[in-house]
């Protein structure tokens, strides 16, 4: 599986150009199954859980083209041969839980195996269950945790989210989609990948309405035909990026990235001390450099609010700006299983319950660290880069989950970090 050296680097500089977006693409991708005809995804990421959905897509009957050394991928999902899932797959990728949507309205049948917990939480799915029960699905858990799913026809209905769930809400969109009739969901999620698969889903011939909003609107069609369609670009990223410039005290030029989608983030930065300034052309350079960076408090919260996936990047951040910080995580219950390793590096963080408070001004050194989720992983690395010595981040498998090239880009910016054999 391999690990990451990381050594102390100086400030990194240059650019980097953002690659299309995880959470953007997954949901596409399994948007491809409502249709019988190819759908073109431009932009697609070269990443592990593209590679995994892609295997899944196949297994359902879908032909698949990917060529993701040109970032495309074609699915053509013109017979689909089977409506069960496999366990196997599923197991690597909560995403999975995607094609649930696109295969009741495909063929009236989902067979999915629950994906599990994981290290963030439990991340239950029941939202998904509420909203495609209410569009008229029977949907069935059995104690082995396969969920199996049947409608005879889906009718559109009004759905009240209890929490704006990202998948719930994409779950929900994909189904109504091809319903007969309207449906309303409220308390949508907002995030910019909602509104990204609703664009797809409109060029299919969907009907959708007020995405990125809290309330969508679908008027159910008969037929969505295929189309093409260039990703967003992945804001996790960038944002991870913007907090590489930040934590080297370095400067880098983004390239191909949606300012508006990183406000939070820019917000947060600039009351640290980090100079942004966003060019004609929309993209951003981040100064660390400007001044001494002091500290912040930040709170996650649904979109627009600070990403949850930032969290433990900007946590990386904090412990090495003056003063102290508070940390307020409000999306995922356990979000907090990395701080261990970064307190490995000596980070002076403590935690109860969702709140963490960080010491500030810490000179972090080398350690042999886990990246124990995506995001914890890109922490991790970012954290090597100033420690002093070596740091060691193993379970790499979960960073190439969600970032393109993570390596070659922050060895192209100056950063010390190579891949090795366990
Ligand atoms: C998506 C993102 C993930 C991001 C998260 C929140 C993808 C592939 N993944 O995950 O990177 O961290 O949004 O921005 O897009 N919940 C329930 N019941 C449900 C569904 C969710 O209680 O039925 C809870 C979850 O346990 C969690 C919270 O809602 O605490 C957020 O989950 P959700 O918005 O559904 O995130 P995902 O779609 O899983």
């Amino acid at each position: 599986m391999g690990k990451y050296i990381v050594r102390k680097s100086g400030p990194l500089r240059g650019e980097v150009t953002i690659s299309g977006a995880k959470n953007a693409v997954l949901p596409i991708m399994a948007a491809a199954l409502l249709s019988d005809e190819e759908c073109t995804i431009n932009d697609a990421p070269a990443l592990l859980d593209v590679d995994i959905l892609c295997q899944l897509l196949e297994s359902l009957g879908a032909s698949v083209d990917k060529d993701l050394s040109s970032n495309i991928v074609k699915i053509n999902a013109e017979k689909i041969m089977t409506s069960e899932a496999s366990s196997k797959l599923v197991k690597q990728m909560r995403a999975s839980i995607l094609v649930m949507g696109p295969l009741l309205a495909r063929t009236g049948r989902a067979v999915i195996p629950l994906p599990g917990g994981c290290a963030i939480g439990d991340r239950p799915v029941e939202l998904h269950f509420k909203g495609l029960r209410a569009l008229g699905a029977e949907i069935k858990v059995s104690m082995t945790g396969i969920v199996k799913a049947h409608v005879d026809k889906l009718r559109g209905a009004e759905i009240y989210l209890d929490f704006p769930s990202v998948g719930a809400t994409e779950n929900i969109m994909m189904a109504a989609s091809m319903a007969e009739g309207i449906t309303i969901i409220e308390n949508a999620a907002q995030e910019p990948e909602i509104v990204d698969l609703a664009n797809f889903m409109n060029k299919m011939g969907a009907k959708i309405k007020g995405s990125g909003t809290d309330t969508i609107k679908i008027e159910g069609v008969k037929h969505l035909h295929g189309c093409q369609h260039t990703v967003i670009p992945d804001r996790i990223e960038a944002g991870t990026f913007m907090l590489a410039a930040a934590i080297t005290r370095g400067s880098i030029l983004l390239k191909n990235v949606e300012v508006d989608h990183v406000k939070p983030v820019i917000a947060k930065l600039k009351e640290c001390g980090v100079d942004i300034v966003i060019l004609e052309d929309g993209s951003m350079v981040v100064k660390g450099d400007s001044r001494p960076l002091t500290s912040t408090d930040i709170k996650t919260l649904p979109y627009p609010g600070f990403p949850t996936d930032l969290q433990s990047p900007f946590m990386a951040l904090l412990t090495t700006v003056s003063g102290n910080s508070a940390v307020i995580e409000t999306v995922f219950e356990n979000r907090y299983m990395y701080v261990k390793e970064l307190q490995k590096m000596g980070a002076k963080i403590k935690t109860q319950d969702r709140a963490a408070t960080i010491k500030g001004a810490k000179k972090l050194k080398g350690a042999k660290v886990i990246a124990t989720d995506l995001r914890a992983g890109a922490a991790m690395v970012l954290a090597g880069l100033v420690a002093e010595g070596e740091t060691e981040v193993s379970e790499v498998h979960h960073i190439e989950r969600g970032y393109e090239h993570f390596v070659e880009k922050i060895r192209a910016l100056g950063g010390d970090i190579e891949k090795v054999d366990d």
